[in-house]
Formats: structure tokens, sequence, C-alpha cells
């Protein structure tokens, strides 16, 4: 074969996710292997969830409604927007890839933090977009740096709030001011995969924003069924805009992006009260816990407005990752992410918190970090 690729694409490195636990047990010999590594939901899925998948399996033989209309009408009365300001999406990653589609030519820049949400630079990569990646000062979002970068290439500027990894949010008055100072022809996108967890004091007014854009710029805000809703494995987010960006963005989606299955489980998720109450008490209660702990044994851990939390372990965090593998604990190493001595940690359940405990304490002493 003798087939040319873009440079921009060859130089695209895949996304890494956390590692699977079947594949822990493979390799490492260890069994009841847990998952902390990728913020998902400990409690499981909504039950009325399931129920509605397992009510639709009959139909499967049927093209899912390209429309998504019972999704789109029901996030729509739930959050007071309009029907046509709603896009639902195969994962919210996937309206990240249709934001990049429809605005980003080659040679556009695309504003982005680092560390941040990986998925922004590779899709501006993909397209032959220019990624302007900018430090995170301190613990998050540089808005001044960013507003000194913008210039006529800018279309987009991805700010996951909170942020994935540090779980820092941008305070709402600040993000205010800043927004008032972006030029009208570029796109801020609110990431918002977190936003449930969120202190309501932190929380900003979606709605304002995309509503009031006359002579401002564009806001896009994601949400994501993956985390609250714990839907992470059927693959469905949601974006809430303007009509004009919906209307593009639906220009460059495939006819039938959101399958049958997560169209129902979404929209009996959305009703379940119950089950996201239980999730975020849970994670409320688990993240108290878990800190208290990882102080008792001498690390420190960093704030959060997330379902997860940075912990600094006071010594090489690959090394520690690697330890907790041999336990069966699967966490994330920030080492590649330039936090050298810090690990990323998702809330679990009860039993799973206490196996964590466990296993770092343990994993502490064998690498004698700290006394
Ligand atoms: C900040 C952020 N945005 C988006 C996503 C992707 O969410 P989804 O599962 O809806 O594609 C994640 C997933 O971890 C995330 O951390």
């Amino acid at each position: 074969m003798k087939i040319e690729v873009p440079e921009y694409i060859k130089s695209i490195v895949p996304y890494p996710p956390g590692k699977p636990m079947d594949e822990l047990e493979r390799e490492y010999g260890v069994s009841n292997a847990i998952k902390l590594a990728s913020n998902e939901n400990a409690w499981g899925s909504s039950p009325k969830a399931i129920q509605a998948i397992q009510d639709a399996l009959t139909n499967l033989h049927r093209y899912p409604d390209g429309s998504n209309f019972y999704l789109v009408q029901a996030i729509a009365d739930k959050f007071g927007f309009s029907p046509d300001e709603v896009i639902i999406g195969n994962g919210s990653d996937e309206i990240i890839e249709f934001l990049v589609k429809a605005y980003v030519e080659k040679g556009d820049e695309v504003i982005t933090s680092h560390p941040s949400f990986l998925m922004y630079q590779k899709v501006v990569q993909v397209r032959g977009g220019v990624n302007k990646v900018l430090s995170l000062k301190g613990m998050g979002h540089d808005l001044p740096a960013i507003l000194e970068n913008i210039t006529d290439r800018t279309r987009l500027i991805f700010l996951d709030n909170p942020n994935n990894p540090t779980a820092t949010a941008i305070p709402p008055s600040d993000l205010y001011t800043f927004l008032s100072k972006i030029p009208e022809s570029v796109i801020v996108v609110l990431d918002e995969a977190y936003v449930d967890f969120m202190d309501p004091g932190m929380r900003v007014d979606d709605f304002s924003l995309i509503r009031n854009s006359q002579g401002r710029c564009g806001v896009v805000a994601l949400r994501t069924f993956s985390k609250a809703y714990g839907l992470a494995g059927i693959r469905v987010g949601y974006g809430l805009m303007s009509s004009e960006v919906a209307n593009y963005l639906h220009r460059v989606r495939q006819p039938f992006n959101v399958n049958q299955l997560a169209q129902v489980a979404a929209i009996a998720a959305l009703d379940d009260t119950e089950f996201y109450e239980k999730t975020l008490q849970g994670t409320r209660e688990g993240m108290a816990w878990l800190r208290k702990e990882v102080e008792k044994l001498g690390c420190t851990a960093y704030s959060s407005q997330t379902n997860f939390f940075l912990i600094d372990v006071k010594g090489d965090a690959a090394a520690l990752y690697e330890a907790m593998l041999y336990k069966g604990v699967i966490i994330r190493s920030m080492k590649p992410y330039g936090y050298s001595s810090v690990i990323r940690v998702t809330v679990g359940t009860k039993e799973e918190n206490s196996r964590f405990i466990q296993a770092l304490g343990d994993c502490l002493s064998e690498l004698s970090y700290v006394s």
C-alpha cells in the first residue's frame, strides 16, 4: 500500500482509556479488580433506564428516531430550553466533534487548556485545525492568557468546567467577565460533564448565556448522561446552544447518530430523581470520607467540584499506579499531565473506597513514600 496520510493525522496519539478491569485481572493475576479511573457512576445505572432498555429490545430491527424527538423534548422541558436549542450526541464527545466539523477549517485556531479533557485537541487535529494549548494557572483555566491568545483565526474555545483532571471550576463572576470580552466571532464551549456534582453556587446560568448572545460571543453548554446518570456504556450526551448553532450542527451529524436504546434510557434516567439523588449523596459522602482517610495516610487531597479528585502521594505517581494495579485497584497517574506525584481517583461505593484506602496505605508503605 502506498497511500499518503496527512501529517496532522500521523501525529495523533490515540486517546488513552482507563485500563479495563478484565484486562487487569488477566495481566496481573488479580481477581475482583475495582476501577476508580474513568469518573464513572459507582452506583450503576438508573433502574428506570434499564427497564426502558429492556422494553425497547423488541424494536431493534427499526432505525432509531433520527430527530431524537422525545429525548430532545424531555431535555428542553427539564431545563427550560426550546427543542431547537438542543442537540443530542453519541456521548457528549460526539458534540465536540460536531462543533469542530462545523466551525473549524484547516488552519483555524482552537484554544484549550493543558491539562484538560484530551478529546478537544484530538478532534481539532483530525480536522487540520491549529491547537493553541495554554497551561492551567495553578489548577484552573488561565482566563487572562486565553483572552490574550485570541486572534482573527480563533473559532472555538473549550473550557471544561469543572476541569478534568484537576476538578476545579471557574468562579461564575470570573466566567461572566471573561465571556463579555470574547469577540462575537468566537464560540466558547462550556463542557459541563460534571455539572451535577458542583456546589450550586459555582454553577453558571447557561440559559441566560445562551439566550442573551446578541452582540456577544456564542456559548454552547455540553452535558452528559455518562456520569451522574450512570449511562457511560450506552453513549449519550447533549448540548444546549442557540438554534442558529444547533442548525449547523444538525448538518454535520449522521442521521441516526444516537441509538434507540440510548434515547429511551436517557429519557427514563432524566426522570429518575431517586437514582440521581442517590448518586449525588453517595458521591458527597464518599468524597468526604476518602479525603479524610488519604490525609490520615500523609497524602494531600485537592478540592473538587466533581466525582473525582487529585491526591498528592508525595512520591512517584507512576510507580504508585503500577503498585496499585497489583492490588487490583485501577486509578490514574497524573504524571503524563505533568503532575509527577499526583494521582486521580473517582469516588466509588463504600466498599470500593475502603479497598482503595487499604491498597493505598499498603502501597505507600511498600514504596516508602510517607513515614
Ligand atoms: C470533561 C469531559 N467532557 C466530556 C467527557 C465525555 O463524556 P461522554 O461520555 O458524554 O462522551 C468526559 C468524560 O470523561 C469528560 O471528562
